[in-house]
């Protein structure tokens, strides 16, 4: 298409539905900041808040998930002078983009999103914005011409309605949208949770690293085990604690850990303790921080606000090409 950007925009949020969990940072947050890292890629990474309110409609936890969320993304090293940090709810722009998209696309599609029949099963307020939530996620996209966006396997279905709305308007009124490209990180598999299930903040199954060392330990300490005397041979590829530390873990304690559980030299309680020092260890610099910045919310709030202001005005440029080609200016 005529508008071609040279080098990649990379654009990905994050809901701000809870304090992000270990599936989050490892499965969104380390790769969306590694991608910002990289010399001649324009960030933009943002706050999903909007998208929050189908499941909170609490204002006080919103905030607080937003100052949490945001924290999160700052403890682990985003750099907010290379990379545009924002509130999604910050740009009203995104939410008239989503209707002129909505009414590209057809209802029937719509119903056949996997996270709505998904979250449709696990949530008791089944809103229409849940249903919605896909068309918003492509007006998040498309209002910044973003050509990568880092997700999980979850959201390629989103990412694929992205696409296709931005053909089908484009194929209507000419090249008007950049259409983005998924990407997957390369370990794309799902970090699992205590019960052995993906990690969600939904099933109540998470590690969230930030909290104190006691709760912490509560968590490890949930994970679910086999049971299998202590000096017994056990299979690590069958063991949650295990996977769980492989993710965590460097190569040379991996294969520590691996013979120890073939030879029948380690309980479970024992490598929940392994497991669990080994969060605190490789995490003690971003939980640090974290704690730093909420107790000092005002810095969090003012990286937001300058992202903000400059994001709108992207936004603003894209959306005058959308108004200019619907005839509304
Ligand atoms: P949750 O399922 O906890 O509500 P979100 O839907 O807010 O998580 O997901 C935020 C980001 O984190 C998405 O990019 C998603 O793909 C990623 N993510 C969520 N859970 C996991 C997981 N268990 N493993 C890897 N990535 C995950
Ligand atoms: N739906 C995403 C999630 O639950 C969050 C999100 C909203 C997002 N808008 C986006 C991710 C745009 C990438 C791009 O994880």
């Amino acid at each position: 298409m005529s508008k071609t950007i040279q080098m990649a925009r990379v654009l990905t949020g994050i809901q701000s539905t809870g304090v992000p969990h270990l599936g989050n940072i490892l499965g969104a947050i380390i790769p969306a900041i590694k991608k910002s890292q990289i010399k001649g890629n324009e960030s933009f990474l943002f706050i999903a808040d909007l998208h929050s309110l189908t499941q909170i409609k609490n204002s006080d936890e919103l905030k607080k998930n937003t100052l949490n969320t945001a924290a999160a993304w700052l403890s682990f090293g985003l750099d907010t002078k290379h990379t545009v940090f924002y509130k999604q709810s910050d740009i009203p722009e995104v939410t008239e983009l989503a209707w002129y998209l909505s009414c590209f696309y057809p209802y029937q599609r719509l119903t056949l999103s996997h996270s709505f029949k998904d979250k449709s099963q696990n949530l008791k307020d089944i809103n229409s914005g849940l249903f919605y939530y896909p068309v918003l996620m492509a007006a998040d996209i498309l209002l910044y011409d973003a050509n990568i966006v880092p997700v999980g396997k979850d959201q390629l279905q989103h990412l694929e309605i992205t696409r296709n709305i931005a053909s089908r308007f484009n194929n209507h009124f000419g090249d008007t949208f950049i259409t983005p490209k998924p990407e997957l990180e390369q370990n794309s598999s799902y970090v699992i949770g205590t019960d052995g299930n993906k990690m969600s903040k939904s099933k109540n199954n998470i590690i969230n690293i930030f909290q104190d060392d006691n709760l912490l330990k509560k968590q490890v300490m949930k994970i679910k085990t086999e049971s299998i005397a202590i000096d017994e041979p056990k299979n690590p590829k069958n063991c949650n604690v295990f996977k769980i530390y492989s993710l965590v873990a460097n190569e040379k304690d991996i294969n520590i850990l691996k013979k120890r559980y073939s030879s029948g030299d380690v309980g479970f309680g024992e490598a929940k303790e392994i497991l669990l020092n080994e969060i605190k260890n490789k995490f003690k610099i971003q939980r640090d921080k974290f704690n730093f910045l909420i107790s000092n919310s005002e810095l969090v709030e003012k990286e937001l606000e300058s992202g903000s202001k400059k994001a709108r005005d992207f936004a603003n440029k894209v959306l005058k090409r959308v108004r200019l080609k619907l005839g509304y200016i």
